[in-house]
Order: structure tokens, then sequence, then C-alpha cells
């Protein structure tokens, strides 16, 4: 997103949950984030902890953004978001709405666990079943793995790289970039108690970044 670049001042967060990602926005660069949210306890949860004057936090329903004009924005996220949607066209209306309130040039991001490397174990999580092919929208199991050494089971959806690069396409966005990091650059490979810590992410990308811009 170019946080960095002193003409990106305001970032829409959508799909902000708690709060986590919108705060460490604020507090480690500085701007403005509207941070929108489906889910009512989840804003409670977000206002509650991670109250802030930088952070607006709205309720968003059916994906429409009324209160935020045309062009208004530098810059979007949407951080685990898409691969719990079961739906492609509720994605699309995301993705279109978001287009709306960017302005030219500016860039959206979407961060979600990376759909070539389901069923593969991570450190933290694994998503779907080891070696089975999921098909586009299949829900599957994920596996985190919490600190206090048990499973959280959880529900997603299966999104392959094709769908992202689409509804982007479909909505407006340009300059389609795939990011697919990997751990073994600094700092998790700078600092051996960690790096010690991962596995397979020290091979296999466990996440994709995907950004479109308008
Ligand atoms: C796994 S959480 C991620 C929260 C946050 N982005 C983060 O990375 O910590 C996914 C969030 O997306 C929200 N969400 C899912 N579908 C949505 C929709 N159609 N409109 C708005 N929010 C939605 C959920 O309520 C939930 O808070």
């Amino acid at each position: 997103m170019r946080l960095g670049d002193p003409d990106v001042r305001t970032v829409l967060d959508f799909g902000c949950g708690p709060g986590k990602v919108a705060e460490r926005v604020v507090t480690g660069y500085g701007k403005q984030v509207v941070a929108v949210d489906g889910s009512a306890p989840m804003l409670e949860i977000a206002k509650s902890t991670r109250a802030n004057p930088r952070i607006d936090y709205r309720l968003v329903r059916d994906a429409r953004l009324p209160f935020v004009a045309d062009d208004a924005l530098d810059v979007a996220m949407s951080c685990y978001v898409f691969i719990n949607i079961g739906s492609v066209d509720v994605i699309s209306s995301i993705v279109r709405e978001v287009y709306r309130v960017l302005r030219p040039g500016g860039r959206y991001a979407i961060l979600d666990t990376n759909p070539d490397t389901t069923g593969v174990e991570f450190t933290t999580f694994r998503s779907g079943d080891p070696g089975r092919r999921y098909e586009r929208g299949e829900q599957r199991t994920v596996l985190l793995r919490q600190r206090s050494g048990e499973d959280m089971t959880l529900l997603d959806f299966h999104w392959p790289k094709a769908l992202y690069r689409q509804v982007l396409t479909d909505a407006g966005f340009g300059s389609i970039e795939m990011h697919e990091p990997i751990l073994t650059d600094p700092p998790d490979a700078a600092d051996p108690s960690r790096a010690r810590r991962w596995v397979n992410e020290q091979a296999q990308p466990p996440f994709l970044i995907v950004v479109g811009e308008k």
C-alpha cells in the first residue's frame, strides 16, 4: 500500500475485525483509518480495546459505504476477509465499493492465506486437509495452532488466485500484482529464536497478497 509515501494519508480497512491491523497502521505510520466491518460484536471489541482518534470504526451492511464519498480515500486493504466469505457476489460487491471510494491511483491490497499452499502444515495454522484438492468456493477446515497448545478449528472458503484477479479486474482495477512472501528474509531470518520456529514457512508461501490499482 506504500504506507511510507507522504501522499498516502487515508486508509480503508474493509473487514477490520477487532482492529489490530488498523491500529498498527495508525501507530506505525500515523495514517487516518476508516475501519469497517459487518459484525457489530467485532466492532464493539475494536472500539473497546483499540479506540483511537485516528480510527473511524463503522458498521457496514451489504458492502455499502454511504458515509464515504467517491474517490475519497488513498489506499485500502482487506486482511483475511475474502476467505471468510462463501459468495463471489458478496466479494465482488466489496471490491466494487472499494473501487468507488478509492482515489484514482489508489491501491487495494488483499491479504489471505495462500490457496496454493492449502493443506500445508505451517507453524501457526493449516488451511484444509493435506493432499486434498479443493474446488473454487469449497469450504475448508482450518486449524489454528494456539499458544496454549490447543488447536482452534474454523471453517473458511477456498478461492483460487484467478478469483482475486477476476473480481479486481471486473471492478476496474489494473496493474494487478500478486506477492507470495516466504520467511527466509529479515526480520524473521535475522532473529534466530524466531527462525527456529518456522519450518514450511521457509520454503512455501503461507500467504497471498494481491494488489490492484484504480
Ligand atoms: C478473520 S477476520 C479478520 C479481521 C482483521 N482484518 C484482521 O486481519 O485481524 C474477518 C472479518 O471480516 C468480516 N467480514 C466478513 N464478511 C464481511 C462482509 N461481507 N462485510 C463486512 N465485513 C465482513 C468479519 O466480520 C470479520 O471481522
